[in-house]
């Protein structure tokens, strides 16, 4: 099986949105979906351009109330590209017999092509063969080649090449009743013969996008029409085709915008690059170079399993056009669905937890880039503690331009179609992983300078929120944080309670724990003069910090029999969901909220959760340090109790998030490597199987797509950074028998190698200072050159399956 390609080898009309999504092209800066350049908005279609960060706000009327929004803009579409018949109708495949159809995705490069023989209604069979990328090398360019030849036909036909400044967000049905006009075209207008422009402006936040069009048609003799519409401007050239003889377009494209760095104006720029920039194939080879440099620091390779590998690379593609070494300059968050699509209409989530730990050891730049988005927020996380009644920063649950809540207040249940209260922005839990993304990412690098000025404030700020969150309960001498909801957002209230959200979610109470002791230690292992700085510009009490050690220390978790954690206080109290009924009934259960609340029910009544909760806690922390936390918080510590709460939380998830997938693997990979693998395949399989049944083609899930590869390449091969050593604990599924993949660890780069029962290392380049590898219990310190090999123990994991199969979907 090809490991670098995704094909399709026959058109299919109802797939065409699913496939737009995965063949999006991207560079970090902007994407376009892999929509076919003669199709417009439509049943089959939606064509799609994204900028990172380029977002515009807007006021929708749903039932008489006013709603705002902040949506990802979709920007006028430039990969326009048609050809008809003189007189006849512009090409559309929905009308024409398609004979053959090739597409593929090339993911070593970066192009996306196709190749189709068509017959029209009157016999004129053509071969129609289209090649676009979006440059990774040069951020601001992409480029399409497209080509026709006439395979029994000779005579006049006319081709037009254009952009479409008309379309607006209807990508997702859910959100139709809003808003969706973001853009308005300011001017257009031709350059040159081959060159025409198109200038467009959002409505609220005034970003000016230009986008600069060349055309060069292969043919010398032809006749040629520029045409201006209101929204859109494009170039028909007329020309004569014999049979067999082809003909070929080359489009590119020049785009900048207002927020871009040295820049003089969006049109200005777009011009000038358009300009100086060399043919279709010199811009095409310096991006191809690009994507090789890409994936020697990024790739993975299982030789003996192409399916999981072709996936892997698949996803590291997709994050890789999503956040890419361009966000460096950029102040854009990673969108939990990509730049490929409207869903969650682009905004940013926890989703980065499952995106930032492969980044740290791969590409740290780009995680450091992302760290930045949340702190130039900061201010705005202190307004909204401030509102809401708090101290410090609060971070809101969906981000946008600006960083303030962004979460809808009600939401369209497509199942019963009714608009309904929606009260998930109350997931205070993403501050505790904004500080568990800053530690990890200063673990990996060791970016000092990073932790002592941005990265030590967000944190002391959202202790400071956390710590004026906490409310003491008398009773149990110990702190309660109420009034949230937890990573589950099924529950948002206790049933029949006018309250909004519950108290102690255990998930978020541990974290808290954490961050608190965390932070504290952290700071006070900072420079003094940083830290004297610190205490008096944020104005923190030297009494505080050990407030917030006692804080930590009693902060109260759930705990039901038999060390099972309580997903949050009185969790367990609620009815038990039957589990089978609803299957039968509906067979895919994963929003069984939606359908719930469309049986006039409702889910907060029942024990279940949309996705991982509790088990969070032994996704993001190692046994061991569990039980340093359990120690300091007072609970007693059973190993076996990780088993336990594996086996009853997992039972009782509807996999509604395909998050859920990428946490089960992981924390199977100890106990099962049989069902972890399950898993894990379940989890690659989200976006390209569209396992979620239609919200694929809405945009990728990019957290399930970077858990996956980091499942493999932290988890499978148990690396882990800890007090300046990088750790291999490797337990690898029996199922993987040669893995390759090489890592950053603070400016070294290493190659590891697993090959059957060994695991071969080899130190590619190293920095001035030795660096230092521990495996099998011991730690080596490592230059240049160095070379080390162990065989791999079997492993050794307490066998579940009996026990937890019946949790199986
Ligand atoms: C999940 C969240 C996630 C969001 C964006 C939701 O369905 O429940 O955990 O952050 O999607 O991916």
């Amino acid at each position: 099986m090809e490991t670098w390609s995704l094909t399709y080898d026959e058109w299919d009309p109802q797939e065409e949105r699913l496939r737009e999504a995965l063949c999006t092209l991207g560079n970090g800066y902007f994407a376009t979906r892999g929509a076919a350049e003669e199709s417009t908005t439509g049943d089959f279609h939606y064509p799609g351009t994204y900028l990172a960060g380029g977002f515009n706000r807007s006021i929708s009327i749903i039932a008489g109330e006013e709603i705002q929004n902040e949506d990802l803009v979709n920007w006028p579409n430039w990969i326009c590209l048609s050809f008809r018949h003189v007189n006849d109708e512009w090409l559309d495949l929905s009308k024409m017999e398609v004979l053959s159809y090739q597409q593929e995705l090339d993911l070593r490069s970066g192009v996306l092509s196709r190749c189709l023989t068509l017959r029209d209604k009157y016999g004129r069979e053509s071969e129609l063969k289209t090649n676009r990328f979006v440059s990774m090398s040069n951020k601001h360019v992409a480029g399409i080649k497209w080509s026709l030849r006439p395979l029994n036909w000779s005579g006049p036909i006319e081709i037009k090449s254009w952009i479409d400044g008309g379309v607006d967000n209807s990508g997702v049905h859910r959100y139709r009743e809003l808003n969706r006009k973001h853009h308005t075209v300011r001017r257009s207008g031709n350059i040159d013969r081959e060159s025409f422009y198109l200038e467009t402006t959002t409505n609220e936040s005034q970003i000016v996008m230009a986008q600069a069009i060349r055309n060069r048609i292969s043919k010398s003799e032809f006749k040629f029409d520029e045409w201006i519409k209101e929204d859109s401007i494009g170039h028909t050239f007329s020309i004569t085709l014999d049979e067999q003889e082809e003909v070929t377009i080359e489009k590119v494209m020049a785009l900048f915008h207002s927020r871009d760095r040295a820049l003089s104006h969006p049109l200005y720029e777009a011009k000038r690059l358009l300009m100086k920039i060399g043919n279709y194939e010199e811009i095409l080879a310096s991006h191809r170079r690009e994507w090789e440099h890409l994936w020697h620091l990024c790739d993975i390779e299982l030789l003996d399993n192409p399916r999981e590998a072709k996936l892997l690379r698949f996803h590291i593609f997709h994050l890789l056009q999503t956040v890419s070494l361009h966000n460096i300059d950029l102040d854009a968050g990673v969108p939990s669905r990509g730049l490929h699509g409207e869903a969650y209409r682009g905004h940013i989530f926890w989703d980065e937890v499952y995106i930032f730990p492969l980044l740290n050891i791969r590409v740290p730049e780009i995680a450091r880039s992302l760290l930045m988005y949340r702190y130039r927020r900061l201010d705005e996380a202190r307004i909204n503690a401030r509102e809401s009644g708090f101290e410090g920063a609060m971070y809101p649950w969906q981000s946008g331009s600006n960083g303030e809540e962004e979460s809808q207040l009600t939401h369209l249940n497509p199942v019963s179609g009714k608009w309904i209260p929606d009260s998930t922005y109350l997931q205070r839990h993403i501050n505790s992983i904004i500080v568990y993304n800053i530690w990890k990412y200063y673990q990996a690098t060791n970016d000092l300078e990073f932790l002592s000025f941005f990265g030590a404030e967000m944190m002391l700020e959202i202790c400071r929120f956390w710590a004026s969150k906490m409310t003491y309960n008398l009773d149990r001498d110990r702190y309660d944080i109420k009034n949230v909801v937890g990573p589950d957002e099924f529950h948002t209230a206790y049933p029949d309670s006018d309250e909004l959200g519950i108290n102690n979610n255990a998930y978020t109470n541990f974290m808290v724990s954490w961050c608190l002791k965390t932070t504290v230690e952290l700071f006070r292992s900072l420079p003094v003069n940083r830290r004297r700085d610190l205490l008096s510009i944020l104005q923190i009490k030297n009494d505080e910090l050990d407030m917030w050690l006692e804080k930590s220390r009693k902060i109260f978790i759930p705990m039901a029999e038999g060390g099972i954690i309580e997903q949050f206080e009185g969790f367990e109290k609620l009815e038990d969901l039957n589990w089978d009924h609803y299957k039968r009934k509906y067979g895919n259960i994963q929003r069984i909220d939606r359908l719930l609340e469309a049986e006039g029910d409702d889910p907060n009544k029942y024990k279940l959760n949309k996705q991982s909760d509790v088990l969070m806690i032994y996704y993001l922390f190692l046994p061991d340090e569990l039980e340093k936390n359990y120690e300091w918080l007072g609970y007693h510590f059973d190993k076996d109790s990780i088993l336990k709460n594996i086996q009853y939380h997992l039972a009782l998830s509807s996999n509604g998030s395909t998050l859920s997938r990428v946490v089960h693997s992981w924390i199977l990979s100890r106990y099962d490597l049989d069902l972890s693998w399950h898993w894990f395949l379940r989890a690659l399989e989200s976006d390209i199987s569209d396992i979620q049944g239609g919200t694929t083609e809405e945009g990728i899930h990019l957290g399930a797509m970077a858990g996956t590869v980091d499942l493999v390449q932290r988890c499978f091969t148990g690396i882990e950074v800890r007090d300046d050593v990088i750790w291999l604990l490797p337990h690898i599924p029996s199922k993987i028998r040669h893995l390759n993949l090489r890592v950053r660890f603070r400016g070294h780069s290493i190659q590891i190698r697993f090959a059957d029962d060994l695991c071969k290392i080899k130190i590619e380049r190293s920095w001035l200072v030795p660096g230092k590898i521990g495996f099998q219990g011991e730690v080596h310190e490592f230059n240049e050159g160095d070379e080390f090999s162990f065989k791999l123990k079997p492993v050794e994991a307490d066998v579940i399956t009996d026990r937890i199969s019946s949790a199986l979907p």
